[in-house]
């Protein structure tokens, strides 16, 4: 049975606009597709860890809007368990994302309630869980939040796992309560201080973070792949080729997927060919929720792909 895996973050109201670039500043740009849908990072996540088949609880803060009552509809109609606090000051996230021809996008977030959600709130719902198997977060909360709730985690004995973006410097002690931190590689160039333009400096960013004290880095490199870095492996894990229309939320999805697969007892490599796959996936659809892969093509993607 698939162990249980708890993901805290963000939840973001997202409409997305397309066009042929994304605006300069300054630019007025005619765009051609327009829809509203779920996002947030932390939301994200934890649906594509439930699209993959995980035992899988969300926690995040909304607020007592129009855009927070969507949030909860959406995950009664998904059957997502979920621990939902409210802050009736703030508005419920937002997010605008643009997206070029090429799919690569630039977004905006107005955090709203989002920033309200505190480390209490997230250890209180975490430790009534028996059996978890990891926690995830990611940084659209309040920064010095999620480290304390880490930190508190690790000192209980449960296992973290920390994809951070976007990024921002991190205080040196939580480092060493990271079981798992998951930057893309511009994410871990920011940390790191260290320039990544492909896999060895991708390799050379993860023993820096295994240096600061987290056990195991897992740097996305986009089309490219993923290298995973430990004490005991470094190993580089190309991507699935396939045609971007949106990588919107590909981040989300990889970690997503990564989650489940661990939850399914997959290896760290193997749950991150399987999370590539995922990645690989959502990005030939538009949007995030509307492109998330389900278990079954993602297997078989796997399979082809690297024989699992
Ligand atoms: O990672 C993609 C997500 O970032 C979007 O869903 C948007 O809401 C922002 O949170």
């Amino acid at each position: 049975m698939a162990k249980k895996i708890i993901i805290t973050g963000s939840y973001n109201a997202s409409i997305f606009l397309k066009g042929e670039r994304i605006p300069q500043i300054g630019e007025t740009c005619t765009g051609d597709t327009y829809f509203i849908s779920a996002g947030g990072k932390g939301s994200n996540q934890a649906i594509a860890a439930k699209f993959q088949g995980a035992d899988i609880t969300y926690i995040g803060k909304l607020g007592k809007d129009t855009y927070g009552k969507d949030a909860i509809h959406m995950y009664e109609k998904l059957d997502l368990n979920k621990s939902i606090y409210y802050d009736s000051t703030r508005h419920t996230g937002v997010a605008v994302i643009f997206i070029d021809r090429g799919g690569n996008n630039s977004i905006m977030v107005a955090p709203g309630a989002n920033m309200q959600l505190t480390a209490d709130e997230i250890v209180n719902v975490i430790q009534e869980q028996e059996d978890v198997l990891m926690a995830g977060f990611q940084l659209e909360n309040d920064v010095g939040q999620i480290c304390e709730a880490i930190e508190r985690l690790h000192a209980m004995g449960v296992q973290t796992l920390l994809d951070p973006a976007p990024a921002v410097p991190l205080p040196e002690e939580v480092y060493k309560s990271i079981t798992i931190i998951k930057p893309n590689e511009h994410e871990a160039a920011l940390l790191s201080q260290i320039p990544i333009e492909n896999s060895k400096d991708a390799l050379k960013a993860g023993r820096w973070f295994i240096d600061k004290g987290v056990e195991t880095a897992l740097i996305t490199l986009g089309e490219m792949g993923c290298v995973l870095v430990s004490q005991k492996e470094e190993l580089f894990i190309p991507a699935p080729a396939v045609k971007a229309v949106d990588t919107t939320g590909a981040g989300d999805i990889f970690s997503g997927s990564f989650l489940a697969a661990l939850s399914k007892g997959y290896t760290y490599s193997d749950a991150a060919r399987y999370a590539s796959c995922g990645a690989a996936l959502s990005v030939t659809k538009m949007g995030v929720l509307e492109a998330m892969p389900g278990e079954k093509e993602t297997y078989d993607l796997l399979k082809k792909e690297y024989g699992i």
